[in-house]
């Protein structure tokens, strides 16, 4: 079971420190889990000094495929390795969305991620309209087929129209799209998309839940904490 945190564009580097040491604290005793939080890239110095050793793992929440070069704003996983940064998420619908991410993109992102070492959640998921069109199960096909699996690799399905929108997934469609995922690629599935204390526990009780990307309720530290309960009673 797996915890993440994508902090997205929030906190700063003395915001990320503060969270994090107290975060430590309360998530010790915790068994079952794994944890992990996705600061913004300047952030992520502070996270892994003050959760150096900790179970708690940090992560970036991009990378680039080329390993050094004329990307302006981008980050290679050479970068991420040497600060000490164990994971990445390539993929999500907001760099999608706004930042013109394609499924090739997310591909050789993924791919040049393992392949410098680091941990990959890749995100996949449909938009409202491709749901209401019966169409959930090709964009899935489409975004998953370009990943290649790897002991390394986690999905998290995150249906767009759930993402910060406070609807979520009910648990029967969490259940099929995980499964579908699962059929095509032999990974984790995280549930990513409003997820919050009150539904965590519903959520990851699925079969084929393995964890959940947290977005919006990862931020406060209080709700992040009991999401990291339930993913414990559910593990
Ligand atoms: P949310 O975001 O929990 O705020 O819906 C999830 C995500 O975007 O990973």
């Amino acid at each position: 079971m797996l915890i993440a945190g994508n902090w997205k564009m929030n906190k700063t580097a003395s915001e990320a420190a503060e969270y994090c040491a107290a975060l430590e604290g309360r998530v010790a005793g915790l068994t079952g889990l794994d944890l992990a939080v996705f600061p913004p890239f300047t952030s992520l110095s502070a996270a892994v000094r003050t959760l150096a050793d900790t179970e708690v793992a940090v992560g970036a929440q991009n990378v680039h495929w080329e390993t050094e070069g004329a990307f302006t704003g981008e980050v290679s996983a050479a970068m991420l390795r040497e600060l000490g940064v164990y994971a990445a998420i390539v993929g999500h619908s907001e760099r999608r969305q706004h930042f013109g991410e394609t499924d090739e993109t997310v591909a050789r992102r993924a791919s040049a991620a393992l392949e410098a070492g680091l941990f990959v959640i890749a995100c996949v998921g449909e938009l409202e309209q491709e749901r209401e069109a019966g169409e959930t199960e090709n964009v899935l096909r489409r975004q998953v087929s370009v990943l290649a699996e790897d002991d390394r690799l986690v999905v998290a399905y995150e249906p767009v129209w759930a993402i910060g929108t406070g609807k979520t997934a009910t648990p029967e469609q969490a259940r099929d799209a995980h499964a579908f995922v699962k059929s095509l690629l032999d990974v984790p599935v995280l549930y990513g998309g409003s997820v919050t204390p009150g539904n965590a526990a519903e959520l990851l009780g699925q079969e084929g839940v393995d964890g959940a990307l947290v977005g919006g309720a990862s931020l406060d530290l209080e709700s992040f904490v009991s999401i990291c309960e339930a993913g414990a009673a559910a593990a």
